[in-house]
Order: C-alpha cells, then sequence, then structure tokens
C-alpha cells in the first residue's frame, strides 16, 4: 500500500516553508492521491491559492466561508484517509494543542476522524522552546504523528533544527503510514544506533578523524521513532543537530566512549545498526600539553593501538537483537562485505560503495545493497531518508 487512490487533505499554514508545498502537492498526485489544499488566511502571504490549485487540480480553501458558501469542515474531515498539516508553525501547533478554532484548518483539524500528521517547520529556537515542546508532546498525546523537521540553513539564515521534512522524505512517510499499521514499532521496540565519526585525541588540541557527519544514523533514527520505536543514538562528535521526538542522543566523542556506551545499552535493544565510522586505532598516548615541533624535527611518528570492534563485540554477545552493520569499501565490495558479515557475527551488512556517485560521506543520498546469509538486495539511488526506510522496510520483510 501506498498513497496511490489516497484522499490527502494537505492543510498549509503561515511558515516560509510553505514556498516547498506546491512541489509536495505535485509529488502526491503523482504518485496516484487526490489533494484538497486547505491554507490558513496567512498562509497565501507565502504561497498562492492559485499555484496550489492548480497544481492539486481543486479549489483551495482559505476560509470557512466566503460569505456565498460554507465549507463543510466536517465533511472535509471525514472524506479524507489522512490529514497532513505541512508546514505546521509554531502557531498552528499551539492552537492544535489548546483546541483553538479560528479557522479553516483548525476547524478541520478539530473535526477530522481521519489520523492526523504534521510536519513542522519553525526556526531554531522556535523548536527548542519550552512551549513548543510541551503543545508537540500534547498533540501526540492526542494521537497525532509528527514528521521530524529537518537540520539545515533557515530562513532566518540561523543553521539549525526546524526545517521542514524534504517534500520527498513526507511521500516517503506517507508511503510507509499506509503500510500495514504499525508494523515496525511491533518489530522494534527498542533500538540503539551509532553514528558520526569518532575521535582519538592526539594531544588538547589535535584529533584523528574522519569525514562522517552521522547523517546516515541520523535517518535510521529518525525513520525509526516516527514509527514509534524508541531509539537511542549514540552519537560521535558532528556539527549536525538532532532534536527528533523519540530519540535520545547519547553524544561521544572516542571509540571507546561509543564502545562503553554501547555496551550499557546493548541489552535493552531489539535492533543495533551501526553506521558510525568507528577509527580502528587511537594513539598510544595522549599528550597532557599540546605537542610541540622540535628543532629539526623532519619527521613523527604516531604509536596506534588499536581500538575495540563494537560491532564484532555486539555480535559475540548477541541474544535476540537483530544485528545491522555498515561497510564502505573501495574495492571488492561485496566479497569483503560478506567477510564482514561473517567475522563480526552481523545479521546484515549495509553495503555502500565509494565508486557508485551520490553515495558515502556528506552526501545527502545514498545508493546501498543490503547483504545477509541468503542474499544480496540492492536499493536505487536515495535519499539517506528513503533509505533507511527501505532497509528497516526490507528487515521487517524477512
Ligand atoms: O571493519 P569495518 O570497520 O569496515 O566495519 C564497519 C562496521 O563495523 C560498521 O558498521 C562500523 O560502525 C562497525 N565498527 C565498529 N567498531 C569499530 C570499527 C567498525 O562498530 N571499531
Amino acid at each position: 500500500m501506498n498513497v496511490n487512490n489516497k484522499k490527502i487533505i494537505l492543510a498549509v499554514s503561515a511558515s516560509i516553508a510553505a514556498y516547498k508545498t506546491p512541489e509536495l502537492v505535485r509529488l502526491l498526485v503523482k504518485a496516484g492521491a487526490e489533494v484538497q489544499v486547505l491554507m490558513t488566511p496567512a498562509a497565501a502571504d507565502f504561497v498562492t491559492p492559485l499555484s496550489l490549485a492548480t497544481v492539486s487540480k481543486k479549489e483551495v480553501f482559505a476560509n470557512v466561508s466566503n460569505h456565498a458558501q460554507w465549507n463543510n469542515h466536517v465533511h472535509l474531515g471525514r472524506w479524507a484517509d489522512v490529514l497532513l498539516i505541512a508546514p505546521c508553525s509554531a502557531n498552528t501547533l499551539a492552537k492544535m494543542a489548546n483546541g483553538l478554532c479560528d479557522n479553516i484548518v483548525q476547524a478541520v483539524y478539530l473535526s477530522a476522524t481521519c489520523p492526523v500528521l504534521v510536519a513542522p517547520a519553525m526556526d531554531d529556537d522556535m523548536w527548542h522552546h519550552p512551549a513548543t515542546k510541551a503543545n508537540l508532546a500534547t498533540i501526540q498525546a492526542y494521537g497525532n504523528k509528527v514528521i521530524a523537521p529537518e537540520h539545515g540553513e533557515l530562513a532566518s539564515g540561523i543553521v539549525g533544527m526546524g526545517r521542514m521534512a524534504d517534500p520527498v522524505n513526507i511521500l516517503a512517510y506517507l508511503n510507509t503510514f499506509f503500510e500495514p499499521a504499525k508494523a515496525v514499532q511491533n518489530h522494534f521496540k527498542r533500538a540503539l544506533i551509532t553514528a558520526g565519526p569518532t575521535y582519538e585525541k592526539l594531544d588538547p588540541v589535535r584529533f584523528i578523524g574522519n569525514y562522517s557527519t552521522g547523517k546516515m544514523g541520523i535517518a535510521f533514527a529518525r525513520v525509526l521513532a516516527e514509527q514509534g520505536t524508541q531509539v537511542d543514538l549514540v552519537l560521535g562528535p558532528t556539527s549536525e543537530q538532532v532534536a527528533i521526538p523519540g530519540v535520545e542522543v547519547h553524544p561521544v566523542e572516542s571509540a571507546q566512549e561509543m564502545y562503553d556506551k554501547c555496551l550499557s545499552l546493548y541489552d535493552k535493544a531489539d535492533i543495533a545498526i551501526m553506521t558510525a565510522a568507528v577509527a580502528d586505532f587511537r594513539p598510544v598516548t595522549k599528550a597532557g600539553e599540546k605537542i610541540k615541533k622540535k628543532e629539526g624535527d623532519e619527521h613523527m611518528l604516531l604509536e596506534l593501538v588499536k581500538n575495540p570492534d563494537i560491532l564484532a563485540t555486539l555480535g559475540s554477545l548477541k541474544k535476540e537483537q537483530i544485528l545491522v552493520g555498515f561497510a564502505l569499501e573501495t574495492n571488492n565490495e561485496l566479497e569483503n562485505a560478506k567477510k564482514k558479515l561473517q567475522k563480526k557475527n552481523a545479521d546484515y551488512i549495509v553495503l555502500n560503495s565509494l565508486n557508485d556517485s551520490g553515495a558515502g560521506f556528506g552526501q545527502e543520498t545514498n545508493k546501498v545493497s543490503i547483504i545477509s546469509a541468503q542474499h544480496v538486495e540492492e536499493l536505487p539511488l536515495q535519499s539517506k531518508y528513503e533509505v533507511a526506510q527501505s532497509v528497516i522496510k526490507y528487515l521487517i520483510s524477512q
């Protein structure tokens, strides 16, 4: 099942992210959905009703009445298979939490008998405000689902949390939403995910690190949390910020810290997904003061010692958990990934190759294959969010 033949109300509220809604409507219509657009009166400052009416091929309602005609909000709320409020501004969120009813979006929301999904969009500070957090918790307690915002550049110029989820990812969320209900939550109540690089200190100001951003692991955390799984995300040093409802972030720096944290959380997990780019070695000694070069030094030798292998250790301790490792290979990809599967006693290895364009460190997209003892499943190039969705869907189908 997916959005094909589904009746979707898209309610647009007044956020700059409203400029993305014609694209969202186009994606939904292309995927076979019937879309009725509603807007709050202020949303028309950000996107024109004419654009949305054109792409949805339906009149857009921005008021409960147009003086000559009453728009039946009760009928609309019963007609739809889902009410999607995107973008959901801080103001609309607050009204939803408090049952206010001063525009057509609120009237349809309050009378809707269908499931309600919201894709919040607001500035970083607004997203982190305790009032917003409380409002989110309230609307979730009412049974509404939140499509978590993403991290990135915001209208204010600030880089932070609060960008509305990308339309492609909203479509992917909806497609999964129409799959048999709660499949993910039934399989995986709790997940342990590692993400990002590790930094291995040389002295107080230097470290050995790598280019991993943690985006792939964060996408897994987002997908699982959105489906009701409680997520422990053990996150190495990264500029990515994570404020996703249902995801507890455990910041760590070194491989040893990541190892210790994972071991303390592993017992509770039903699934562990190791996406982190963990340093294989760390300096034998960590200088207490900044290492100085001496007169005449042309070379410097660093002595390194092996770090513990987190994935292999979890593999050796495995009970009921599903254990998923990642492999970034540059040559003999499949053969090496299969060896890794055995050596680390993992159930699956997700292989990404640096040879594929659009895949790997820092990219928004990824192209992977899922390798198990019996089968190799190749996935197309997709956004990291879609990759995470496809992998989870595949694991559940096994
Ligand atoms: O052996 P290799 O580093 O290529 O294996 C990659 C997989 O193992 C990834 O899932 C990575 O997160 C995990 N790993 C780990 N601990 C290490 C090294 C890698 O968990 N010390």
